[in-house]
């Protein structure tokens, strides 16, 4: 079973990609990180999904700001808590502890995977205190970035854009890196009917999960009249633990910082029939979003058996 570390920003999506880790990985702990929200939220949100499930992964937080600039959020997106429109499930859980950074090197080994779901802040903040961390996990998978469109800006994706500098040393640190962008988690949409099937589901996880759904559909329906969503975090825990179903593409990337329209854009290099740059990352360009939807669907108890 594949070691895991989350790193993470909760978020809905955040949420449900925190549930389907802990259901095909052994999750070895939790960091989190400011960026839907400010970190107070995404800590507690974190502890939140915890105690849902039942678990004593550990959770640690991180960084409470960008390495350059301000922190930005999605409210717009996620709400001020960061998980709008979901119950809060009372608790008595509280943090392993705040420095994300000592804890990401102090448990790295070989064979843990950090799966990067938020800006990548704490992830820079580990390769600048010691760079032979990257060479001491097995990798990481990233949502972040993208191969074409952006949501932050028009080119720049959220969790690239809200710390870009850090994205930056994450690319260039020779760590072992999946990437998997908006191309391709737009892909990967959310429906009524998934959430109906939650619904019917009826366990407390299927419950938070149809929640979680609602919410996003009334947003997306509220932005751009489609009551679907993006299911965007969960995509980098499957590039891990579920890799057939997903097609990668070696290629090299490179994050903008400096461009006054094309700040945290991932600058991915796609030519074809010439020397294309040295590779940097797999990148993630399709999903086979129907077997993946059965793979999330019964990790939130709501599998073609499950109802
Ligand atoms: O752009 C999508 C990413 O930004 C996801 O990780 C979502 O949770 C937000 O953090
Ligand atoms: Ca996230």
């Amino acid at each position: 079973m594949h070691r895991l570390i989350i790193d993470c920003d909760p978020g809905h999506d955040d949420a449900i990609a925190l549930i389907l880790a802990h259901r095909h990985a052994d999750v070895v702990g939790i960091t989190s990180v400011s960026g839907n929200a400010p970190l107070t939220r995404t800590t507690a949100n974190a502890l939140m999904v915890t105690a849902l499930l039942g678990v004593d992964t550990p959770v640690v937080s991180g960084a409470a700001r960008p390495l350059v600039g301000e922190p930005i959020h999605a409210a717009a997106v996620h709400g001020e808590s960061g998980l709008g429109g979901v119950d809060r499930i009372a608790h008595q859980r509280t943090t392993a502890g705040d420095d994300a950074v000592a804890y990401l090197l102090d448990v790295a080994e070989s064979d843990i995977t950090v799966v990067a779901v938020g800006p990548l802040t704490n992830l820079a903040h580990a390769i600048d205190r010691d760079p032979t961390w990257v060479k001491r996990i097995a990798g990481i998978s990233i949502m972040g970035g993208s191969t074409d469109v952006g949501n932050a800006t028009r080119v720049a994706e959220f969790n690239i854009f809200a710390d870009p500098e850090a994205a930056a040393r994450v690319f260039e640190s020779g760590a072992e890196i999946t990437m998997c962008g908006l191309n391709l988690t737009h892909q990967f949409q959310t429906s009524d009917a998934l959430a109906e099937r939650l619904r019917d589901a009826d366990t407390p996880k299927a419950t938070f999960a149809a929640q979680i759904f609602d919410y996003l559909h009334d947003r997306m329906e509220t932005f751009i009249g489609q009551r679907a969503s993006a299911m965007h975090d969960p995509c980098a825990v499957l590039a891990i633990t579920h890799p057939h179903l997903l097609v990668t593409q070696p290629r090299a990337v490179a994050v903008e910082l400096a461009g006054t329209l094309t700040r945290g854009m991932t600058v991915v290099d796609q030519r074809v029939g010439r020397r294309r740059d040295q590779a940097n990352a797999k990148v993630a360009y399709r999903i086979d979003a129907e077997r993946a939807w059965e793979v999330v669907m019964e990790s939130l108890d709501a599998g073609p058996g499950s109802s």
